[in-house]
């Protein structure tokens, strides 16, 4: 059987694309990921990529006349190469909603945050303004809204006393590193599927 074929949207510090690159190569993600879709050319999940050997399209999009445009060309590319899921891991652009429609059902997102408190803009930051006491990490569809999509997964992280956005954002990350790899891992063993908005996941 042909492997499982992963596309990861990404535009910054690329923490989550190492994690599931490294899952790959543990054989816990049993997926390939065969392209790193990028907004920012300069973002070191670049770098990251080359390193790994993963293809890569990196796009500046004020080089194009509109979003569709470049979205075309990743559509190419995605289709090129058979991708069966796109996986956002800090992509900080809008998918437009002709292309969240014609992925429907093959796009995911993690959110630093238990949805649905605090989408949009730093999550943890607002966590934090709101005086909660746990928040946490969730991943989920995408559809057209703002980190409104069905929920897939999320794992609980407690705020302490203390805790500067700097610290807890360490240990959200290294909580969302871990359950992204597991849960791109279920879609590629197909155990996933949705039914309005709630996500089965077979055993
Ligand atoms: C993560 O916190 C993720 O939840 C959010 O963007 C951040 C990406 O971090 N969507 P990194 O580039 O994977 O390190």
């Amino acid at each position: 059987m042909s492997p499982f074929r992963i596309a990861v949207f990404a535009s910054g510090k690329g923490s989550n694309f190492q994690a599931l690159v490294d899952a790959q190569l543990s054989g816990a993600l049993g997926g390939d990921i065969c392209i790193l879709v990028c907004d920012k050319p300069q973002a070191p999940v670049v770098e990251l990529a080359a390193a790994a050997n993963v293809d890569t399209f990196v796009f500046q999009p004020k080089e194009y006349a509109s979003k569709e445009e470049y979205e075309r060309n990743i559509a190419v590319e995605l289709q090129q190469r058979g991708v069966e899921l796109i996986v956002l891991a800090g992509y900080m652009r809008l998918l437009s909603p002709s292309f969240v429609e014609f992925y429907s059902g093959r796009i995911i997102n993690i959110h630093p945050s238990l949805l649905p408190a605090f989408p949009g803009k730093d999550a943890i930051g607002q966590a934090l303004a709101y005086g909660v006491k746990l928040t946490g990490v969730t991943v989920h569809f995408v559809d057209g809204g703002m980190d409104t999509g069905p929920v897939i997964a999320q794992k609980a992280v407690e705020i302490k006393e203390g805790d500067t956005a700097e610290v807890l954002a360490e240990r959200i990350h290294h909580v969302e590193q871990r359950l992204y790899s597991e849960v791109v891992s279920w879609f590629a063993q197909r155990r996933i599927s949705l039914n309005g908005r709630n996500v089965t996941i077979a055993e």
